[in-house]
């Protein structure tokens, strides 16, 4: 009786996996034959999961896309994350893609994320709730900019952490770098400094939050991802506590300091929805802008011409400003022409978002193909970013090809994403970094200790966190 009930459950077992494998394998295949993009599925289940995150200098498109590229074209199917997948290299397919938001496509990460970043971030939230969300967050970032202290407060960061290097010769650029991008977010959001005990235990959770975003999904107590899910409860609860604290001191509306105070005067946010958007601010500014600032260095340090070119632009302006006794403002910012040019080179060659996740909402017929309704679609902004026939010797790190560019953001340009889910903070990022390298180039010259390229992984990092030698000044 006991060996025919398990004979009897195995057999199940097994009929239900085959029956998983058809429907999610095969029957797609079967049922869209004829218009689909050409495309290989690989494996059942993993299908060519694996050899698309295999890992490669983000400055290259890497063996799997290269490959793919070649044998199908720019636009095939595949089989990644688990779902049937449309893989667009193509940039009219990558714009029509963002263009569609909501109407033919939409924003789809896979399920563990959402488990991390939590139900109500406006990274995972569709529909109304975005829509609200993404008001408010625009809301903020022309508020935060227009503030006074908005420049100085990034500059003193930025001071603070280079006279931190007085007496080193040695510095892990990426670790300096990242201490300044959470400080200046932290400071931005929450109006906290690093003295304060607050910001030491929202960057350690956060880092174990970091950690499980990108580990395997298991909600098993001791893995990372079952860390990253309790540090993010740790820090809605350290940003809760702010929250009740500065309500219990008597918030003025009048007196707007941080996102914060501009979030408790708001009433279209819950308060879950009030700690996520901090997460989110936290999350999508800190590793992001910290890796552009490394990128910008990185190319700099192999482009003499360019980092020449940069130092005059920041030596006059700063002669500028003492000549006229005055701080750092935005205006200055407008002024760093060539610097701008150089942190849009270093986000087209350096890729940090590599690519997003969406699905289609019905059957959709784009040029000769139809993308079949439900399907996964990644639009790969690398793709477009290094292919000659968008740019130019895409290969090289030419800062002057954007000189005179009225319009940066373009179907060819993708490195905030586009449509409805451009990057909010896409400005503070490159304010972050102008004067970051301004104070940067004026008072250091360094050099690389030993070689490290950004790869990616497909996040991209520097591997060895990039060491340099410094010398002040
Ligand atoms: C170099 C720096 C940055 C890069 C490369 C970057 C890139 C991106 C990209 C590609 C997206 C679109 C995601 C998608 O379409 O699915 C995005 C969205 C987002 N970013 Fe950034 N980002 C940067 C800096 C920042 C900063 C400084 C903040 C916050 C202060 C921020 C907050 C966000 C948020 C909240 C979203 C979600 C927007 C939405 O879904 O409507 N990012 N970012």
């Amino acid at each position: 009786m006991m060996f025919r009930e398990i004979i009897f459950l195995l057999s199940l077992g097994l009929t239900v996996l085959a029956l998983c494998l058809f429907v999610n394998h095969f029957l797609p295949l079967l049922l869209n034959l004829e218009v689909l993009p050409r495309g290989s599925f690989g494996w059942p289940l993993v299908g060519e999961t694996l050899r698309f995150l295999s890992p490669h200098a983000s400055r290259t498109l890497g063996d799997f896309l290269e490959e793919h590229i070649s044998k199908y074209g720019k636009v095939f199917k595949s089989h990644l994350f688990f779902s049937p997948t449309i893989v667009s290299c193509d940039l009219e397919l990558n714009h029509f893609i963002l263009q569609n938001e909501e109407k033919l496509f939409q924003c789809c990460y896979p399920k563990p994320i959402h488990g991390i970043l939590g139900k109500s971030s406006m990274i995972v939230v569709v529909g109304e709730t975005h829509r609200r969300l993404r008001n408010q967050a625009l809301a903020l970032a022309n508020i935060t900019r227009s503030r006074t202290s908005y420049v100085t407060d990034i500059e003193r960061i930025a001071l603070q952490l280079m006279d931190s290097w007085k007496h080193k010769e040695r510095i892990v650029f990426c670790e300096e770098v990242r201490k300044f991008a959470f400080s200046v977010i932290v400071k931005q959001v929450l109006g906290l400094s690093m003295q304060e005990a607050e910001s030491a235990k929202i960057l350690e959770d956060f880092l174990t939050f970091m950690k499980g975003l990108i580990s395997f999904p298991l909600y098993i107590p001791g893995t990372s991802y079952a860390r990253a899910v309790q540090a993010r409860a740790r820090i809605s609860l350290t940003v809760q506590a702010i929250i009740k604290e500065r309500r219990k001191n008597g918030f003025d509306s009048n007196k707007i300091g941080d996102f914060l105070d501009v979030l408790l005067s708001t009433n279209s946010l819950s308060d879950e929805e009030k700690v996520s958007f901090v997460l989110d601010s936290l999350l999508g500014g800190y590793e992001t802008t910290s890796l552009l600032i490394a990128m910008a260095v990185y190319f700099l340090g192999q482009c003499p011409p360019a980092l020449n070119q940069v130092k005059l632009e920041h030596q006059y302006i700063r002669a500028n400003l003492q000549e006229a006794g005055q701080d750092m403002s935005l205006e200055e910012f407008k002024k760093m022409e060539f610097t701008q040019c150089v942190i849009h080179e270093a986000l087209r060659c350096g890729n940090i978002v590599k690519f997003v996740h969406r699905k289609a909402l019905s059957n959709v017929r784009f040029k000769e193909y139809v993308i079949p309704s439900g399907w996964q679609v990644l639009p790969i902004f690398s793709a477009v970013h290094l292919d000659p026939s968008s740019h130019a010797d895409a290969q090289m790190f030419n800062p002057w090809r954007w000189e005179g560019q009225t319009q940066i953001i373009s179907k060819s340009f993708t490195p905030f994403g586009g449509g409805a889910r451009l990057c909010p903070g896409f400005e503070l990022a490159k304010v972050e970094a102008a004067i970051f390298l301004h104070h940067f180039v004026l008072n250091y010259r360094w050099r690389a200790d030993g070689e490290d390229i950004p790869m990616a992984y497909p996040y991209v990092e520097f591997p060895r966190g990039m060491p340099i030698l410094i010398n002040p000044i």
